[in-house]
């Protein structure tokens, strides 16, 4: 049972506090009393270090869309190891992982590698401000976007900062952010289309990008609906202004990423996780017109883009790998198991009067305490109401003592590792889990 004082997890976690701050190195995957440390992983499953197995609905935050130990990633990365780790020529694996992301994402005619999600992002907000030599980046309320701090302006915003509906206040996530960063941060409301466009047109002559996850895991995957990414996309045109989709995450969506299921397209696209196959990886890619501020053959370089382990080919081959066994057939099994977990959790939920509901899309779902879906940040705030993560963290133990691995706060997204069956085992694992977690609150 999590938590036990004896376990050797709870060592290691004493061990970590003396040279760890916090006793992590990631906070965002921390929980109390202590973390739990993995051993190893097989298929869907990853066992700790004190032989606890969980199927893990995490994933890595995703990156493991074939979870532990797929054949063809692991046998990529072994022959490229033997053949070199990294080397200051390029490989042809990065030309091929190139086309392939091409090939899929229809915005997409041009690829440039970063090591993670929050570079692609940097690496994009710089293009944008090159393209256009202007410097403030519009963002929607309560996205995230990654690691630094202009983009984690109005991250995880709250009613004490969040400021007017209709004008989101730009609140850093940070101590210490520079106010003149903070200036340089638009915040519009998330799927408030008028609101927005009043806004961006307010800025229009100083904005270089505007920034979206089309459909953002802090949400719960409610996507941005159709009519706000069309404005967004008309606006960006008429205006000059690069529309960026921070598809980091939401590129699990399906085969042509969540772009291609949601139609609209954009100049930049931020990609990472999955396209890495369990590596390191980001990548900016885009529209030729914009990929061309790149192009140093083209004429005197205007944006400089480098970074010692870009395009290694350990993270190349792995991708490629990965990539190639995501077919649209492997895409839309995903989905299935992604609606039947989705249902069955709903179903339990009512069964034992519980107000909550199993939101999301394709193989990405997110558990919530309210059941009429929100479809922007503050709905989704206020719906969560304020003992939300005091309630996250039960229900996360729950799960944990079911055998279950959720994130923190309530995200589950599936793996190819995963067969029907071991969706039947989480949703009776999710059950009992539900009960004791209904029984608690009950009491
Ligand atoms: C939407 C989105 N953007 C950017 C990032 C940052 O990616 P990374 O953690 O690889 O830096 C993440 C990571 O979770 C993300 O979900």
């Amino acid at each position: 049972m999590f938590p036990d004082s004896q376990s050797r997890s709870a060592a290691l976690f004493d061990r970590a506090r003396a040279v760890q701050p916090g006793a992590n190195t990631r906070h965002m995957i921390t929980f109390a009393p202590y973390v739990i440390y993995a051993e190893r992983g097989n298929g869907c499953r990853v066992t700790d270090v004190d032989g606890n197995v969980y199927i893990d609905w995490v994933n890595n935050f995703s990156t493991n869309i074939h979870g532990y130990g797929y054949p063809p990633i692991v046998e990529a990365i072994k022959a490229q190891a033997e053949r070199m780790l990294c080397c200051i020529l390029p490989t042809e694996a990065e030309i091929a992982l190139s086309e392939i992301i091409v090939e899929r994402w229809p915005g997409i005619d041009q690829v440039r590698f970063t090591n993670s999600g929050t570079e692609a992002v940097m690496v994009a907000v710089k293009a944008a401000r090159a393209i256009t030599g202007r410097s403030k980046i519009a963002k929607t309320e309560g996205g995230y976007h990654g690691q630094f701090d202009l983009v984690e302006a109005s991250f995880l915003p709250t009613p004490a900062n969040w400021g007017p509906e209709d004008r989101p206040a730009a609140p850093p996530l940070g101590h210490g952010t520079p106010q003149s960063l903070l200036d340089e941060a638009v915040i519009v409301p998330f799927n408030a289309v008028d609101a927005t466009l009043a806004r961006l047109e307010e800025e229009k002559d100083a904005l270089a990008a505007v920034i979206i996850d089309p459909i953002p895991a802090r949400l719960g995957f409610a996507p941005a609906s159709q009519a706000y990414l069309t404005a967004l996309r008309r606006f960006c045109t008429e205006n000059g202004i690069v529309l960026i989709f921070d598809e980091v995450f939401c590129g699990r969506a399906g085969y042509h990423g969540a772009q291609g299921r949601l139609g609209v397209l954009p100049d930049l696209t931020a990609l990472g996780k999955i396209i890495g196959g369990g590596l390191p990886i980001g990548a900016v890619g885009g529209t030729k017109e914009a990929m061309a501020i790149f192009d140093n053959l083209a004429g005197p370089l205007k944006m400089s883009h480098s970074g010692t382990f870009t395009g290694n080919p350990m993270s190349m081959v792995a991708g490629i790998a990965a990539m190639r066994g995501l077919t649209p057939e492997v895409f839309a099994r995903l989905e299935a198991q992604g609606e039947s977990l989705r249902r069955g959790l709903m179903e339990r939920m009512a069964a034992f009067g519980l107000d909550m509901r199993a939101n999301g899309l394709a193989s990405m779902t997110s558990l919530q305490f309210f059941s009429e879906p929100a479809d922007n940040y503050r709905e989704f705030h206020n719906r969560s109401g304020d003992a939300y993560l005091d309630r996250m963290r039960r229900l996360h133990r729950d799960m944990l003592n079911e055998g279950l691995l959720m994130a923190t706060r309530g995200l589950m997204v599936g793996s190819t590792a995963m067969t029907d069956a071991d969706i039947d085992e989480t949703l009776a694992r999710a059950e009992i889990a539900l009960q004791a977690f209904a029984q608690r609150e009950a009491a």
